[in-house]
């Protein structure tokens, strides 16, 4: 089947998903604001679920159509090849969201597509009575926008984001498909140092170390399509079996987390563990201002407090003041932070040398990079 997928991104990460999108093989990829639509069969589907680092899920695009009326929502809606998908028994729950669009009312919106969807399966499967709705979950989304009404059926289930590894998480924990992001933003290579000292839950450590060993992100979870009838079983065992193929458990890997909460470093160890990485990343208790290295072409990669809080901002201030002391003398090496706090150069003491604009949930940040001098070539 030749199937149009939308994998979702956070604002500013669409690039890092089309990226990652055309590195599993698709070639026809559109680049539109929170989303990468590809072409695929079934096996994108599976591939895409389990490989993508950087997008939140991956839905299944069903139709898309003007409606500036509910008329016009519920006949397109209607003609389309629901059964195709949803089975007799597929539970199909409907959510959904307006932008800008004469159907603003979202609970209005959602009740039109059940019935429309209902009528059509109705139809399609001869059928007078309720649907049972006691099988696979097939979750369908209506998305307004400009009054363009996107139809789709998500591929994910849980967000891409739960790898299956952090059952604790820190108080401001990161969510992975970030802490990917942070890193496929820079040019680190496993043979090279890598170092978090503000590790929290230790997720950029871990996603390092996915990305290290080439380890794909959704090996450790479920998928809510594994359940669905059209999607040959073995179309999902093969996905999975490239994975195991292409994991390279034995790259040596030069990973360290450290925080200044003890309780940190016991959560970072857990989550590691159960994400097969226990002996990969050296945890360990620290402020940053001890952190001394003779290692060199090293990567800084990290998540500080920001001080949004009252009370927290002239601790980070100092945090900051204690960061540049210590970082900006590693000539060789590349140091990244994420942070809103607009005075971080000023207090770290040395401009970055590229910014990058990104959300971190809600909040507006800033990434800052400062690159390190070049390794020589061997
Ligand atoms: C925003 S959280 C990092 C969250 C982490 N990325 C995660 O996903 O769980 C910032 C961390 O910095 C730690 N921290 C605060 N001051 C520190 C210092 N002076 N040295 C080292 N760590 C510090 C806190 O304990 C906290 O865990």
């Amino acid at each position: 089947m030749n199937l149009t997928y939308i994998a979702t991104a956070a604002m500013g990460l669409e690039s890092l998903v089309a990226h990652e999108v055309r590195d599993l093989g698709f070639e026809d990829v559109q680049v539109e604001n929170g989303k990468v639509i590809f072409k695929g069969d079934e096996s994108a589907l599976c591939r895409t679920n389990l490989w993508l680092r950087t997008a939140d899920r991956v839905k299944l695009l069903v139709g898309e159509f003007k409606a500036e009326t509910f008329d016009e929502l519920f006949e397109q809606t209607k003609a389309l090849p629901w059964s195709d998908f949803i089975p007799e028994n597929g539970e199909f729950p409907v959510i959904g969201k307006s932008v800008k669009s004469k159907l603003f009312s979202v609970s209005d919106c959602q009740a039109i597509v059940k019935k429309a969807v209902v009528d059509q399966m109705k139809n399609a499967y001869q059928r007078e009575t309720w649907f049972p709705e006691d099988g696979p979950l097939y979750r369908i989304e209506v998305a307004l926008l400009k009054d363009v009404a996107t139809l789709t059926i998500d591929t994910s289930g849980t967000g891409l984001h739960k790898r299956g590894y952090r059952a604790l998480h820190s108080e401001a924990p990161l969510k992975e498909t970030m802490a990917s992001a942070l890193i496929k933003l820079t040019n680190w290579t496993p043979d090279k140092p890598f170092v978090d000292p503000f590790c929290g839950s230790g997720t950029i450590p871990i996603e390092a170390a996915m990305i290290g060993q080439n380890v794909a992100p959704g090996l450790n979870r479920e998928f809510a399509s594994e359940e669905w009838s059209w999607i040959d079983k073995k179309v999902w065992y093969k996905a999975v079996e490239e994975a195991n193929d292409l994991a390279k458990y034995d790259t040596p890997l030069d990973i360290q987390g450290s925080d200044i909460d003890h309780k940190m470093i016991e959560l970072s160890i857990n989550n590691a563990e159960e994400a097969g990485f226990g002996d990969f990343i050296t945890f360990k208790q620290m402020q940053v201002r001890d952190f001394t290295t003779r290692k060199e072409y090293g990567y800084v990669i990290s998540n500080p407090p920001y001080g949004e809080r009252i009370g927290d901002k002239e601790e980070v201030k100092q945090l900051y003041r204690d960061m540049g002391n210590v970082f900006r003398q590693l000539e060789t090496w590349s140091v990244y932070v994420i942070t809103s706090n607009e005075q971080f150069e000023q207090l770290y003491g040395k401009p970055a040398t590229k910014k990058r604009k990104l959300y971190n949930g809600h909040i507006k940040t800033d990434y800052y990079q400062y690159f390190g001098k070049r390794a020589p070539r061997s």
